[in-house]
């Protein structure tokens, strides 16, 4: 069985093609500009045992041109299919990350950050459902910040909070076909020079999330993986946190 991931050159979308693997995928790790980062992925994949491919694409697509965002997600999964065969799991993992300041928030701007994150998405989950048969799942990379937004990250809570409206959306609209869609809501993922990058932001995390902790990666990974798998049939429609607790806490 074979499985998509968008975003998978390395952080988050590397380990959940890892735990993919494991988990018994063959691994199409989506990719768009980091090409070695996708080949090391590529190379776990194959080091666990199974299938690998690398898959370019750049989904994001002026605004003008709709039919070109249409065909570059069609042919992602077409290359998919063929090297791999037709994905069962689709991981939507790829967005942007930086940050917009309120005050750089014009018309541009707003549209700039949907047509590189949300709008992709979207267009994605819809493709690749389509051409699910019964038991696909598609799983959505949200964020803690589609529950609560970050001073400063207005665009980006705003497209993850969509993102989780998506999840219940599509479920409802793909179930009675046998097409699960779920989520996945990390809180702040652990990575190497985290804390010496962002001390006040770690320092805070820490603080606020029960565990006391960030999240980490694999600790998210092994929930969309817990989520693709038939294990999770009676889930859909609904966004799993994985935040180390920070949401569980009183906010003031
Ligand atoms: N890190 C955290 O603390 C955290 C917390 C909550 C949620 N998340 C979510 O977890 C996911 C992975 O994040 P990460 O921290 O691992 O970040 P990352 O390493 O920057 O991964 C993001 C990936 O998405 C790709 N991408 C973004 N926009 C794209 C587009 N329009 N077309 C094609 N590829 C695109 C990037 O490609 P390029 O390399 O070419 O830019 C990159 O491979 C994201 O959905 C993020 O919002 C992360």
């Amino acid at each position: 069985m074979s499985a998509l991931v968008t975003g998978a050159s390395g952080g988050l979308g590397r380990e959940v093609a890892l735990a993919l693997a494991r988990g018994g995928h063959d691994v199409a790790v989506h990719y768009r500009g980091d090409a070695a980062g996708a080949e090391e992925t590529a190379a776990g994949v194959r080091e666990a045992g199974r299938r690998a491919a690398t898959l370019h694409a750049d989904l994001d697509v002026p605004l003008g041109e709709p039919d070109v965002l249409e065909t570059r997600c069609a042919d992602l999964l077409e290359r998919c299919a063929e090297r791999l065969g037709e994905p069962a799991v689709v991981v939507l993992n790829a967005f942007p990350q930086h940050q917009v300041a309120w005050e750089e928030l014009d018309a541009a701007a707003w549209d700039a950050y949907h047509r590189a994150g949300l709008r992709p998405s979207a267009v994605l989950l819809h493709r690749s459902a389509a051409r699910m048969a019964e038991g696909g799942v598609v799983v959505v990379v949200g964020s803690i910040e589609g529950l609560r937004a970050m001073p400063g990250h207005a665009p980006y809570a705003v497209a993850k909070a969509a993102l989780h409206h998506l999840v219940g959306a599509a479920a409802h609209e793909l179930g009675r076909r046998g097409v699960r869609v779920v989520g996945v809501s990390p809180g702040l993922v652990e990575r190497a020079g985290l804390a010496q990058a962002w001390p006040e932001g770690v320092t805070r995390y820490r603080a606020a999330a029960a565990l006391g902790r960030p999240v980490r990666p694999e600790e998210v990974a092994a929930t969309v993986a817990f989520l693709a798998s038939p294990v999770a049939s009676g889930i859909t429609g609904t966004t799993v946190t994985v935040d180390a607790g920070w949401s569980a806490g009183p906010g003031w």
